[in-house]
């Protein structure tokens, strides 16, 4: 298994890296305390697809004595967005609704040119904008989401990275990330500018709150040496909430741009989802006769995952959807047809609020 923010290869197994990174299983009684705030529990959570955190418990401590924390979270911009990022946002959309919160959403079109030696600044300060549409058509209201654009908002962020930097050492970068010598100094600097938004706020509106960051557990690393120097600089350390990877269609592993056949992207149309569903890995048998006798296997199936973290949202149903895969009395075609069709609407209505994102995505431009 490897899980960094540049890599995930493996089978990831979440009770190992809470283990290794050092962070905390979210327990009943975390699960409980953000329940009073929100009403019922989210399906992300409800479902354990956010599993891990840092600090949580310390945030909420903060918000029931009256100090309230901010939002934070992002997008490397080197292609298109699919579902996979939509499940972070979409939770981050609904903590910024239940506690009524800023977000700050940072686009790294210069992270992804340091790293990607295919593309030029152009090309991943085009997605940078495109990847901005993804987002507020998901429904972010312009008066609390501020996205940081690196390439255009440096001079907003440039003091604030070199505090953070100078206090970095070489050392600790390198066995944090795996720089190499041969890795270029650009990206070495680079994981201070992805530290900032944790403390912006403060330099904004004179604020001194914790920041929260929703994400998938591949951006640990980043918090753990931004979490070393936030005290030395006045702040408080940063807090997570970590989730799992949405698998990709294909035999485990996660959903990945690198792999286009087997992600699927919000700009995808009906037929192209169509053709990536029914080409998807699922835990049927060799033949129809087989799987109407032993049943097929939800728990291998990149199918089911779909139901599971986006489109069952009544546990009753999804509890039904596998029984009746493993007893062998649903196919896996029945599956596959369902949730392109639920994929299918879920996209059109989506695709019709990105276009739309077009005349307003000036307004939730970081202001300074
Ligand atoms: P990036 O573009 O790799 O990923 C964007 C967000 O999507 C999450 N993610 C996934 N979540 C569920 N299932 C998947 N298959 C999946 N693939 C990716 C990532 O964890 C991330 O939350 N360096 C960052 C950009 C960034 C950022 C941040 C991310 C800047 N500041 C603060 C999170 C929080 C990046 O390249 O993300």
């Amino acid at each position: 298994m490897v899980v960094t923010p540049w890599e995930v290869k493996g089978k990831v197994d979440y009770q190992r890296l809470i283990k290794e990174f050092g962070t905390q299983p979210l327990t009943e009684d975390l699960l409980k305390r953000l329940e009073r705030y929100t009403g019922s529990l989210h399906l992300q959570l409800d479902r354990q697809i956010f599993f891990s955190h840092r600090d949580l418990d310390a945030v909420l401590d903060l918000y029931e004595k009256g100090t309230k924390f901010v939002l934070y979270t992002g997008r490397g911009p080197s292609g298109p967005v699919h579902i996979g990022h939509l499940v972070p946002w979409i939770f981050t959309l609904h903590m910024q609704q239940k506690f009524n919160t800023r977000l700050y959403f940072q686009l790294t079109d210069d992270e992804k040119f340091l790293i990607d030696d295919s593309v030029d600044l152009k090309t991943t300060q085009h997605w940078a904008y495109e990847n901005a549409l993804d987002l507020v058509a998901l429904g972010f209201k312009p008066e609390d989401t501020f996205i940081i654009y690196d390439t255009q908002d440096m001079d907003l962020l440039y003091d604030l990275t070199l505090e953070v930097a100078k206090r970095i050492t070489y050392s600790t970068a390198r066995s944090t990330f795996g720089f190499q010598d041969s890795t270029n100094i650009g990206w070495v600097y680079w994981p201070a500018i992805q530290a900032v938004p944790c403390f912006i706020h403060k330099k904004l509106t004179g604020e001194n709150v914790p920041a929260l960051i929703p994400a998938a557990i591949d951006q640990d690393p980043y918090w753990r040496v931004t979490r070393d120097i936030a005290q030395k600089l006045g702040y408080y350390k940063p807090a997570q909430i970590h989730c799992r990877f949405l698998p990709g269609l294909g035999a485990g592993g996660k959903m990945s741009a690198s792999m286009p056949e087997t992600s699927i992207f919000t700009k995808d149309s009906p037929e192209i989802v169509k053709k990536k569903i029914w080409n998807a890995f699922t835990g049927g048998k060799g033949t129809a006769a087989e799987q109407r006798k032993t049943g097929a296997d939800p728990t291998i199936c990149s199918i089911f995952q779909y139901y599971f973290f986006l489109f069952e949202q009544d546990k009753t149903k999804l509890a039904e959807r596998e029984r009746r895969c493993k007893c062998g009395e649903m196919l896996c075609g029945e599956c596959k047809k369902d949730v392109a069709e639920k994929l299918g609407k879920f996209l059109e209505e989506h695709q019709k609020r990105r276009e739309k994102a077009k005349d307003t995505i000036e307004q939730y431009h970081i202001k300074r």
